[in-house]
């Protein structure tokens, strides 16, 4: 079975209300007149949802945003919850991405209970998994890898086929060097297996690849076999860019 390729734009903090007009606009146009073979969704800033989903409205493009609170509801002041995310018919939504896991000091405990509220709510949760350059070079990568999507499989239990899971080595975040084609496939296979060994549909779940994907460097990395797809920081803020990846996951 093949699978459909997946390219998200994680926009991170980034934004406003005119350069999120001209960049979705930009993408919306492009990609009617010459629609994509993958599936296409951007992560926005909570604050643009309303205006993502407006101008998103009849595109291909879906709809994801970039982190979720792990309690229902109630008094955790500055939370989003799974159910706000809802009613802005959200699709996906970012969970245990490095930056999150680095800056706010999530655990996987708590990662685990995010993709598990998502879920409870009809959202895609995107597990982000991936080990630091001390980790890499402790060849700990694999072992870092496993115990972060154990986690999140522990709880979600059968729900594993319906999650996406996105590869992003912490070192390759931001900077320019990305994980080599290889390196990259190694790790992804490993998840694949940790996938696999849940459920055959399980198995089947895209793993995307992050961490200074663009327009040069995009179809070797999605031309691996078990390299599902990409989520994209800064390349994604450039239209242009963003685009030509999804063109890079048309010629597998
Ligand atoms: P860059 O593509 O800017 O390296 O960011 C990757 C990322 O963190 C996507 O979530």
């Amino acid at each position: 079975m093949t699978r459909q390729k997946f390219v998200a734009g994680n926009w991170k903090m980034n934004g406003s209300l005119q350069a999120n007009a001209a960049l979705l606009q930009a993408i919306c146009r492009a990609l009617a007149t010459d629609p994509p073979v993958c599936r296409v969704a951007v992560a926005v800033p909570a604050p643009y949802l309303a205006q993502a989903r407006q101008l998103l409205e009849g595109s291909v493009v879906e709809l994801g945003a970039q982190d979720v609170s792990r309690h229902e509801q109630g008094a955790y002041t500055g939370e989003v919850s799974a159910a706000m995310l809802g009613d802005f018919a959200v699709r996906h939504c970012l969970v245990g991405h490095s930056e999150r896991r680095q800056y706010h000091g999530e655990t996987d405990a708590v990662v685990a209970a995010k993709a598990q509220r998502l879920l409870a709510h009809g959202i895609t949760p995107i597990v982000c998994v991936g080990e630091t350059l001390a980790e890499r070079e402790a060849a700990q990568t694999q072992a870092v890898v496993a115990r972060q999507l154990g986690a999140v499989l522990d709880q979600v239990g059968a729900d594993a086929e319906r999650i996406i899971v996105a590869y992003e080595p912490v070192w390759a975040i931001g900077t320019g060097r990305t994980a080599s084609p290889q390196e990259a496939q190694q790790v992804h296979a490993g998840v694949r297996a940790q996938l696999a060994a849940v459920s055959a549909l399980a198995a089947q779940v895209p793993v995307l690849y992050g961490g200074s994907m663009n327009a040069g460097n995009a179809a070797e990395l999605l031309a691996q076999p078990d390299i599902d797809g990409g989520l994209i920081g800064g390349a994604a803020l450039k239209a242009p860019d963003f685009l030509k990846i999804i063109s890079a996951a048309r010629i597998q």
